[in-house]
């Protein structure tokens, strides 16, 4: 089921045309579909009703919109942060510090104990030296801090390389090897309430194998450290579940991503915690641009659109596809290319790709950019930070101003001995 459809000829999300919100908000703008989240959301964690504890952690840094985040709180989902803004923004979104978990592989000392102040409910430990500190700054405040040590399975997730985390050659955890021995240090640790093992072996996962060996490679982790001695009530298993980004690809469905879970965690008896972003936002959400003009080029046109990657910056990171069509497609189709205005070749959405035929002053929508969209945007060129519009039903509202040039401009400073 899609929230993006056309209604007499026309797209719209939800029941808005999107030539009203590009016509009151201006483009590029980011649309998302209120009723997108909840059905993903509550997918999810339909798929996993088998399971008897579990904690769904959204992935903030998929789309940190507040009221994004508002509308997981109101779902029940906790939150994935890497960062202390994103716990602020957890916050602020209406989710409660205990249901939230802090990643990341590089947290400051400052933000550790921001996240202790606040009361979050787990830490998500790198390295060991992370624990030390983290139980030094625990005593301090007379409180221990629950944490689970996140553990690199070198599970090759079969995903673009820059967004693979659990392969032993990437940044991300400690080698599972090590593990035990890291663990038991860490336990003995006065400020630490050692809990359990984390993993998260990458994004945009397409095939549910490599991460149920990964799954079962925590499993026999968390049986050792019981051996051990260890009592492990919590495996955070990360997020990573891919979305079709390509009209006909098929993604494993919630109710298949529950049955592997299921099978891989079997007599875990644990709290199984999950950290899903793109899953939960990923067809959310579309970018909606104009196309300014549409210029002869080799081979094929280019339509040049008003959105660029500094508003999307996917296809130019990862080569990444984002599927384009007509907000009001007229049936014919062509062979183009797409861009954006910015000064770099990088500026690049599409090559050779069959899409809606469409003219200088059309709108068109880049699909399935509800997550690492408007997050991952930045001004570049001093364009404007693109701004977000939620859609319920037939209203809709603006969740994220347009940042003009000028508010930047007013934020720079010109010292006075130039
Ligand atoms: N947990 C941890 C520790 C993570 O590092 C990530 C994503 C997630 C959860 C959420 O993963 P998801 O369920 O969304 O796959 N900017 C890239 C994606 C980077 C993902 C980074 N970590 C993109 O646009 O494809």
């Amino acid at each position: 089921m899609t929230h993006f459809h056309l209604k007499d000829g026309e797209l719209h999300a939800e029941n808005v045309p999107l030539a009203r919100i590009a016509a009151e908000v201006g483009t590029p703008v980011y649309v998302y579909s209120r009723a997108a989240f909840e059905a993903n959301a509550t997918a999810l964690r339909a798929g996993l009703a088998a399971l008897d504890n579990v904690h769904l952690a959204y992935a903030i840094k998929a789309n940190p919109n507040l009221a994004v985040v508002n509308i997981l709180a109101k779902l029940g989902y906790g939150a994935d942060v890497v960062s202390a803004g994103e716990m602020q923004r957890a916050i602020a979104g209406g989710m409660a510090p205990s249901g939230i978990v802090f990643s990341g592989v590089g947290k400051k000392i400052a933000e550790l104990d921001a996240a202790l102040e606040a009361g979050i409910g787990q830490f998500n430990l790198e390295i060991e030296e992370e624990g030390a500190v983290l139980s030094a700054l625990a005593l301090a405040r007379g409180v221990k801090a629950p944490a689970v040590l996140r553990v690199n399975p070198d599970v090759d997730a079969g995903t673009h390389a820059k967004i693979s985390t659990g392969k032993a050659e990437n940044k991300f955890g400690v080698a599972i090897n090590d593990a035990p021995a890291i663990y038991a240090r860490l336990a003995a640790l006065p400020g630490l309430d050692m809990r359990g093992v984390a993993c998260h072996i990458g994004s945009q996962i397409a095939d549910l194998a490599p991460l149920e060996t990964s799954y079962a490679r925590i499993g026999r982790l968390v049986a050792d450290l019981r051996a051990a001695g260890h009592a492990v009530t919590h495996v955070d298993l990360g997020g990573g579940f891919g979305v079709a980004y390509r009209p006909g690809e098929v993604y494993p469905v919630s109710a298949e991503i529950g049955a592997m879970i299921a099978r891989a965690t079997a007599g875990w008896d644990v709290t199984l915690m999950f950290e899903p972003g793109r899953f939960i936002a990923g067809n959310a959400g579309l970018l909606l641009t104009e196309v300014i003009w549409v210029k002869p080029g080799v081979g094929h046109p280019w339509v040049i659109v008003d959105a660029a990657m500094n508003d999307l910056a996917r296809p130019a990171l990862y080569d990444a596809h984002h599927e384009f069509s007509a907000v009001r497609p007229t049936g014919t189709r062509m062979i183009a290319h797409i861009a954006g205005p910015v000064c770099e070749s990088g500026d690049t959405f599409a090559k050779n790709r069959e899409i809606d035929v469409v003219r200088r002053g059309d709108l068109g929508v880049f699909h399935t950019a509800g997550a690492y969209g408007a997050t991952m945007a930045s001004t570049y060129n001093s364009r404007a930070l693109v701004p977000e519009v939620l859609v319920d039903g037939d209203r809709y509202a603006v969740v994220a101003d347009r940042i003009a040039p000028s508010a930047l401009i007013d934020a720079e400073r010109v010292p006075e001995w130039l």
